[in-house]
């Protein structure tokens, strides 16, 4: 198939960001509402917002696109060349504990490459969006959209960082506590917001200068890392390579500290915990 033109992908960004927003509306609509908890491990929770806002996305993929396939997090799969990646809300213990840091995250891939990234925190009113060779944006309550960019801190000691604990946290031989305890000792400071998505943007905007984790999913980051990208940013797995979408471990930064922070994070790969796929 052809590559899509720059056309093409205005008119499905603007698509997403529409979705986006009326996703997120519809999480913040049930936010006061007291949504039931379900469990999906120990400490991972699922409420019927996630689920009701994932069919409200797939619903629109479904008729705006019907040849497209989606990879959601609750469930929703179909195959297609171009492939929606859904977290319908990333931050499910803030939104079940009424804290603000959630959010809507889609991103878009064809043929494998991911092309286009949106993540809408409702709470906050942020809208983050960007595609390919457009730039990286934000809208902000009324505000005009402006372009997002990465910051320019160079040295780890001026760094504010940003990670998060994955749910398999007591199943891992690496949970995470001593990359944590390094990198707060050598940083200004470090931040665990609760929302993977949100994490990507705010390094996309300059507001955290990196932000690593392990044992995320697609979902929790395709979005976020186009926005990085498109914000002149890095993006790396554990070892510096390029498997951080399937793989097991994620580390994004201005690019300027980027080897300074992935340097201080002890290997993944030691999990025993971890089965990569064949
Ligand atoms: C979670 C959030 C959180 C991260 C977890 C993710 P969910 O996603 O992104 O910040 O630390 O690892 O699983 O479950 O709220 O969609
Ligand atoms: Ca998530
Ligand atoms: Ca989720």
């Amino acid at each position: 198939m052809n590559q899509p033109t720059d056309e093409h992908l205005e008119e499905l960004l603007a698509f997403a960001k529409d979705v986006a927003r009326g996703a997120g509306r519809l999480a913040l609509d049930h936010l006061e509402g007291g949504a039931a908890i379900e469990f999906k491990g120990p400490r991972e929770l699922v409420t019927p917002v996630d689920r009701a806002c994932e069919e409200y996305v797939v619903e629109r993929i479904r008729q705006a696109y019907p040849d497209h396939g989606y990879f959601a997090e609750e469930g929703h799969q179909a195959d297609g060349a171009w492939r929606w990646i859904v977290d319908p809300i990333d931050g499910t213990t803030n939104f079940s504990q009424r804290l603000p840091l959630f959010s809507v995250s889609l991103g878009l891939e064809f043929e494998g490459e991911l092309l286009l990234g949106v993540v809408s925190a409702p709470y906050l009113d942020e809208l983050f969006w960007a595609r390919r060779g457009g730039g990286a944006w934000l809208a902000w309550r009324g505000a005009p959209p402006r372009r997002c960019r990465v910051s320019q801190t160079s040295e780890l000691k001026d760094a504010v960082l940003a990670t998060g604990f994955a749910y398999v946290r007591n199943e891992t031989k690496n949970d995470n506590l001593e990359n944590w305890r390094r990198l707060c000792l050598a940083s200004r400071g470090v931040r665990r917001g609760g929302s993977a998505a949100i994490d990507l943007a705010y390094v996309a905007d300059g507001r955290f200068d990196a932000f690593w984790e392990m044992h995320l999913k697609p979902y929790d980051v395709a979005a976020g890392v186009v926005l990085i990208r498109e914000a002149g940013g890095k993006v790396s797995d554990f070892f510096g390579g390029e498997d951080w979408l399937e793989g097991q471990s994620i580390v994004v930064s201005n690019g300027a500290v980027h080897e300074r922070v992935r340097e201080s994070l002890d290997p993944v790969h030691e999990d025993p915990w971890v089965r990569r796929p064949d």
